[in-house]
């Protein structure tokens, strides 16, 4: 058996030369800082990308911005990468992914029900999005939220039966199940619409323990949405072995759930976590709006896809 290990982030946050003041969760997940992002400029986005790193989660709290000042901001953060398919952008914004269920003078933005499913942002790419930040714009009645697995933990309890036929291997990651049918589709065969988004995100293989380029933590990266193959098994002893892995990922214990308050926006690493939208009730509006950008490293150590910093 693998020994115990302490794998949680850092409990205290100290005030550094910037001045930006983060604060503990009472949840658990990371830290949260109230300053305005429009407050939050070049000289302190090294400090604020650290506290990301080391801490995983930054919750950015009591906001009030435009969606000008929300895309200014992630540009400050890192490489923006607008999603690959353009029906997820925001009219305006190509830079902001739409989840949304409700209509813009009369037009139909964004998709509905994204990201329900374990996964982590763009896994399916050679070059897998290193931070993204999501904020509520619209909030349904009922609670809505994220669920958060932090797979350094689970890393560190797996069991030797699940982590010793992962040693040195490769994952492999793909998202066609998921591929969102659009109204273009409609008289199309599935292998057509299957065939076309192969042939814009083909999948990529990825190890399945992965090394932070910053903190040196060690990460279990797969995802019951995403990973569909371990390198050298037999498609049946893959399927029953991955079956196995997702039961002990997604146990109960590991789930930490943020909730959304319009004025939040969650910003965290894509490295340590794979994550999981919570489901709109049938009826309940729901929009919110995500930038994702890479961060100038590797996705992890000996990776060598990473997209640079904007200057
Ligand atoms: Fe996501």
């Amino acid at each position: 058996m693998s020994q115990p290990t302490d794998t949680s982030p850092p409990k205290t946050a100290p005030t550094g030369s910037t001045g930006l003041d983060f604060q503990p969760q009472r949840n658990g997940l990371g830290v949260e800082l109230s300053t305005p992002i429009q407050d939050i400029g070049a000289d302190a986005v090294p400090e604020l990308r650290e506290r990301v790193w080391r801490h995983r989660f930054v919750l950015l709290s009591g906001q009030d911005f435009t969606d000008e000042e929300y895309v200014a901001f992630g540009h400050r953060l890192g490489t923006v990468r607008p999603y690959f398919q353009e029906h997820y952008h925001h009219p305006d914004h190509p830079e902001i992914f739409v989840s949304s269920n409700v209509p813009q003078n009369g037009q139909k933005v964004g998709v509905a029900g994204t990201g329900r499913m374990w996964h982590t942002d763009y896994s399916f790419f050679d070059d897998p999005l290193s931070m993204t930040m999501v904020c509520p714009r619209i909030l349904p009645a009922s609670a809505r939220g994220t669920h958060y697995v932090d797979m350094v933990r689970v890393l560190a309890e797996l069991p030797d039966h699940l982590r010793e036929p992962l040693e040195g291997k490769r994952c492999f990651h793909d998202a066609t199940n998921y591929y969102k049918v659009q109204p273009k589709d409609i008289d199309r065969a599935i292998i057509e619409l299957v065939e076309e988004f192969r042939a814009e995100a083909p999948g990529a293989w990825h190890p399945a323990f992965i090394e932070h380029p910053v903190t040196g933590d060690k990460s279990l990266y797969v995802s019951s949405g995403f990973t569909t193959k371990v390198e050298g098994m037999r498609h049946e002893e893959g399927e029953a072995f991955l079956k196995e892995l997702f039961a002990f990922v997604e146990q109960e214990r590991f789930i930490v759930t943020q909730e959304w308050r319009i004025g939040d926006i969650f910003l965290w690493d894509n490295r340590p976590y794979i994550h999981h939208a919570t489901t709109v009730p049938k009826g309940e509006q729901s929009c919110s709006y995500r930038i994702s950008f890479n961060d100038g490293l590797p996705f992890y150590a000996g990776h060598t896809g990473a997209v640079g910093l904007a200057s």
